[in-house]
């Protein structure tokens, strides 16, 4: 028993050393059980939020205002699960099977991006999607690109690549529709009114009020906390909005500085924190639709998962 404790704890410091020294933390290294659950718990509900992000926007490729716009909107829906198929893969590294975080997911015991669950009400919400929640998405996923877990450092540079063409066409869209008729821009203010606060919302609770930002700084799995991303992000998209005559719906919204590049910081009114947690627990406009399509999608697509296996099991014997 004694021996044990002291390989434990051999094996945590040389861990630790390893977090101090910026060496990647690979699938088959030791790591705490804790870090284990962290990464299990984050990384597959990063992998949900990709693949039930598709959703929202999937309702509009057939109501593309062009075939221009229908094939961009296609592209990055594409991106979007090609995403989540190497977020599983890198969750999957952990130890436990995608077959088990789907079901986890199924049983609500999972959650996703809570600000999936609103609802796309026209074309101006898409650019909105695009720009706002994307644009959020990107801050958060630059950062994650020096994340200690090497699997999820890695899907997130592949990401990082695709994130930045999503974020720029839903800007476009909303850029175009400012330039276009009075009922277009009434649209596109309407939608940003409709999204901003949920895109704040996807950097997660105050580092106060936050369960995990300590251990995930400590291990390196976060590089910057829930409220600095959270300012990154104001303070990059607030000159975005006013460039194409957009008001971000923040009465209390007033410029309070300038970061070190020079660049305007901002004071701002707080997140409603009791609308985020009633999204988050289940009880926003579209949870039930989202997890519904998702169990629907699931059991339609069993046959070809059914057919894939069996022409892999098929080639393994022939290869045997
Ligand atoms: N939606 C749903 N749940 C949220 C949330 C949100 N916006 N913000 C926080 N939560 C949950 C957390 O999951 C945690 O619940 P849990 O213990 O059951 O997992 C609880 O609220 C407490 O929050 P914490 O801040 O303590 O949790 P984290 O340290 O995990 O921080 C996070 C939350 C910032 C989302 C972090 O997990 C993270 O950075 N995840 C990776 C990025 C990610 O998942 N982004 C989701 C969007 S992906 C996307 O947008 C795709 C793009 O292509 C459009």
């Amino acid at each position: 028993m004694k021996e044990t404790l002291l390989d434990e704890a051999t094996l945590l410091a040389e861990f630790e050393a390893k977090i101090d020294a910026e060496i990647k933390i690979e699938p088959r290294d030791w790591m705490p059980d804790a870090y284990r659950k962290h990464l299990i718990r984050q990384i597959s509900q990063h992998a949900h939020s990709e693949v039930i992000g598709m959703q929202p926007e999937g309702n509009w490729i057939t109501r593309a205002p062009s075939l221009r716009s229908k094939k961009i909107l296609l592209a990055k829906i594409q991106d979007e699960g090609g995403h989540g198929l190497y977020l599983y893969s890198a969750a999957e590294t952990l130890g436990v099977s995608r077959d088990q975080y789907i079901q986890w997911l199924h049983e609500g015991k999972a959650k996703y991006a809570s600000v999936f669950n609103y609802p796309t009400l026209n074309w101006a919400d898409i650019g909105a999607i695009g720009w706002l929640v994307d644009g959020a998405a990107i801050t958060n996923q630059v950062s994650l690109q020096r994340t200690s877990y090497g699997p999820y450092s890695r899907a997130m540079v592949r990401i990082c690549k695709e994130e930045s063409f999503h974020q720029r066409q839903g800007y476009e869209i909303m850029w175009k529709m400012m330039e276009g008729t009075k009922d277009q821009q009434r649209m596109a203010q309407d939608a940003i009114n409709r999204w901003w606060w949920p895109a704040l919302m996807m950097f997660g609770p105050h580092d106060s009020d936050s369960a995990h930002t300590g251990n995930a700084m400590k291990w390196k799995i976060k590089r910057e906390t829930n409220d600095r991303l959270r300012e990154k992000f104001i303070n990059k998209t607030v000159p975005q909005a006013e460039l194409i005559g957009l008001k971000v719906p923040d009465a209390n919204l007033k410029v309070s500085g300038t970061d070190s590049f020079g660049e305007p910081t901002y004071d701002h009114s707080d997140i409603n924190w009791e609308e985020f947690w009633q999204v988050v627990n289940g009880n926003g406009p579209c949870n039930e639709q989202r997890l519904e399509h998702h169990v629907k999608a699931h059991q339609d697509g069993k046959w070809v998962r059914e057919c894939a296996k069996a022409f892999q099991n098929n080639n393994d014997s022939i290869n045997r």
